[in-house]
Parts: C-alpha cells; structure tokens; sequence
C-alpha cells in the first residue's frame, strides 16, 4: 500500500469503531452496562423496552426472556393477584405472612420479588417511594429484620423490629401487600399514608 491508501485505511477503521464503540463497552443486563444511558430510549434495550420486556398478554414471562426488572416482576404479580392466596398474623414485634400460588410461574416470581425487595430492604435501595409508606419504610431500613423461607407453593417471612414506630410500618406494609393482592394495578397507583409516630 502506498501512503495515500494507508491514510485512507487508518481513518475508514477509526470511523468504524468510533462508531461501534469498543467491544468491552456492551449493555449489562438490563441495558444498564456503559452504553446503557445512550442505549435508553432510543433501541430495543431503552427504558420503555426493559419495563416491558418480552412479557406477552396478561403479564405472560416468556421462556427465553432475559433477567426481568422488579417492576417487570411487580407488575405480572398484580397481573396475577386473582391465583395469589396471602394471610398475615401480626405479631407483637412485627409480621408473619405466607404467600402461595399453584401457579409455579407465580410461585417462582414472588419467590424472586421477595428475595429482590429484601435485598433492598438491607442494602436501603428504595422502590416505590412516590408512595410515602414505601418511602418511610425505606428511611427506616436499618430497624428491619426479615427472614425469608421458600415454601413448595410460595414463600413465608417473618418481619420483625425492636423499635416499635418499625413495627406499625411493618404491619401497615404487609396490610398493603395484601390490598395489592386484593385489587392489583389500581391499588399500587394509590398512596398509603405513614402511621403515627406514637
Ligand atoms: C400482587 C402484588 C404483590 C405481591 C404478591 C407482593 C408480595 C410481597 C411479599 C410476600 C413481601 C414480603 C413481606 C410481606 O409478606 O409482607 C413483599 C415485600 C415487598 N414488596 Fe411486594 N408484593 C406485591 C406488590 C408490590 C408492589 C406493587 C410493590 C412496589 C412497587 C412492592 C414492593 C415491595 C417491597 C419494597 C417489599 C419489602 C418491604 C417490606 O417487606 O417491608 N410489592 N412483597
């Protein structure tokens, strides 16, 4: 090659992977990697495209689909309230509830979401925070104690905490839990008032 076609070369590669982007900048999970913020919005890994996913009608997951968002799993769980049977006994330091499907795709997300929301209880990441009860439990992290425990058709937690104001959040939180169950999407656009501090 001569000079001129060298230069020629060099830049038509420069302008391929300026536009490319490096290999090791791809998108992680969910859309969230380097490229995520250029990504969002605009192609198939955008915001709208990771709330919605590949989930089908009436909150289908699909078999292939990739990891879902909470919001993704939240929204088929109010989907399929009607195949979800929850109860809660208060207790005087807190909760026990038990929430089961014999569906064992509903079984499989709420063991997921309870695991994810208790990842988040302990690591204070709020979700849902328009909601001022969401908001105050998430101020109020450090005082919560959850133990969670698989069971063949859903799950059992036991939610506790020394400070008695913690308790009533964590009563009045599962109280909403089961309000969710109870009337799905119309109930989760509500906002559910704090309690009282004494
Ligand atoms: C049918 C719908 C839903 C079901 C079946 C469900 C199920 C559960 C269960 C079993 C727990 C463990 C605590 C408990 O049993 O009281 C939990 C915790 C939690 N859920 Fe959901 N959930 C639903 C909807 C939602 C929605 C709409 C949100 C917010 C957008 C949400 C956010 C949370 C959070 C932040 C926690 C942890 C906080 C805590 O337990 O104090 N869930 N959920």
């Amino acid at each position: 090659m001569n000079k001129k076609r060298v230069m020629t070369w060099l830049l038509g590669t420069l302008i391929v992977a300026g536009v490319s982007g490096p290999l090791w900048a791809q998108p992680g999970p969910q859309g969230k990697g380097p490229q995520g913020k250029a990504a969002q919005g605009k192609g198939s890994q955008g915001k709208a495209a990771q709330e919605k996913g590949t989930s089908g009608k009436g909150g289908e997951i699909g078999q292939n689909a990739a990891p879902k968002s909470d919001m993704e799993l939240i929204r088929f769980l109010l989907d399929h309230r009607k195949e979800i049977k929850r109860s809660v006994k208060n207790l005087p330091n807190g909760v026990v509830t038990v929430t089961e499907s014999t569906n064992p795709q509903v079984v499989a997300v709420l063991q997921t979401h309870v695991a994810s929301m208790k990842k988040r209880v302990e690591e204070a990441r709020p979700i849902h925070a328009r909601d001022p009860l969401f908001a105050e439990i998430f101020r109020n992290t450090t005082k919560i104690e959850m133990q969670v425990e698989k069971t063949a058709k859903g799950v059992k937690v036991l939610e506790t905490s020394d400070d008695a104001y913690t308790v009533k959040l964590i009563q009045m939180h599962a109280a909403v839990v089961s309000l969710f169950v109870q009337n799905g999407q119309s109930e989760a656009k509500k906002n559910h008032p704090v309690p009282k501090k004494n």
